[in-house]
């Protein structure tokens, strides 16, 4: 990647976001700051404040060794990072998505905000050490911030060694996903009796079953979320295709259906962190132009279901 096209890509990101002002973060809600600023989220175990937009990694990333997709990845992670990107998902499911990941890192500059979060996904402790380590070495980083039992697989067994691990130092945080709307039941008791730092399923503007349960039980439980699918694995986008996008979406800084999508997601207020994917360097910039700026309130979110349900 060269130099000028992290300047394009900011300049590209700088127009996407027009004129509007951030809100510093989202815990005060409401300050208004000079300049634009990433909306972040807190961990609740932590304290730490997260971006609330990170970056999936499932099928975009498992792109092997075809050199001009890698390109674009490239562009795609250093685009990430100069607005202001911190967390990528990944997991041994993925195909190559873990090793392209490090071996795109190794070149990507001003990545320090980087918070790596991959997930096990195995069965059996020596086999999920294993799988671990290994995840560890594809990235190329000593310490994974975030680890994830993926889907429940095994998972007993994953969070023994996982609560090992983060009291020896060796992880950051621990946390388990499902998605699309599986083994919701079993999460939900998982989550009363266990304590993790970060729970992971899907939410989206057509998929709002997690308003009833998940995400007040993650907020009474203490727990970060992230949120999957944001996009139905892009099938929202065919919903609206050919739509204009409403005027009354200045209203939240929003100019693309894309951040119309994703400023649903991270305006519940107990989302912590909704993680797109995308293969594309223009799609790139417009989810992260949904982390900065004003988000929809009560009101305006109920007004963005009944548009969205009407087009
Ligand atoms: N159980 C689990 O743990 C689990 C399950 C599912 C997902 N996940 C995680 O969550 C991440 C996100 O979920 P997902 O990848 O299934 O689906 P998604 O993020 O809802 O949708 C991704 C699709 O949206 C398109 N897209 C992205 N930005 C766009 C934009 N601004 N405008 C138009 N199209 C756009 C992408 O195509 P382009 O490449 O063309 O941009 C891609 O096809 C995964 O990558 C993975 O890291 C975890």
């Amino acid at each position: 990647m060269k130099a000028n096209d992290i300047l394009i890509s900011r300049r590209n990101f700088i127009i996407a976001l027009g004129a509007a002002w951030a809100t510093v973060s989202l815990s005060p809600p409401g300050l208004l700051a000079k300049e634009p600023v990433v909306l972040k989220r807190i961990i609740p175990s932590s304290g730490e404040l997260l971006p609330v937009i990170g970056l999936g990694t499932s099928r975009t990333f498992d792109t092997g060794d075809n050199q001009a997709a890698r390109s674009n990845l490239a562009e795609v992670l250093q685009t990430f990072f100069a607005n202001g990107g911190a967390l990528i998902d990944s997991s041994p499911m993925y195909g190559s998505s873990e090793r392209v990941i490090g071996e795109l890192l190794k070149t990507t500059k001003n990545k320090s905000s980087l918070f790596a979060a991959t997930k096990v996904w195995t069965d059996g402790e020596q086999s999920g050490i294993r799988q671990m380590e290994e995840s560890s070495r594809l990235w190329g980083v000593n310490k994974f911030d975030l680890i994830q039992i993926h889907n429940l697989r095994d998972w007993k067994t994953h969070l023994n060694t996982l609560k090992d691990w983060k009291e020896q130092g060796k992880v950051r945080y621990i946390g388990i996903t499902t998605s699309h709307g599986r083994s919701h039941a079993e999460l939900e008791q998982i989550l009363r009796s266990e304590s993790l730092d970060f729970v992971q399923f899907t939410y989206n503007i057509d998929n709002r079953s997690a308003e009833q349960r998940l995400l007040p039980l993650a907020a009474d439980r203490g727990m970060a979320t992230l949120i999957n699918r944001p996009f139905q694995r892009g099938n929202l986008f065919g919903r609206v295709k050919g739509k204009p996008l409403p005027e009354w979406t200045a209203e939240f800084d929003c100019k693309s259906w894309g951040q119309y999508f994703l400023k649903f997601v991270v305006s519940h207020s107990a989302v912590t962190c909704s993680i797109p994917a995308t293969s594309k360097v223009h799609h790139i910039v417009d989810n992260m132009a949904a982390g900065f700026g004003r988000l929809p309130d009560a009101e305006m979110r109920n007004r963005m279901i009944r548009h969205f349900e009407s087009v």
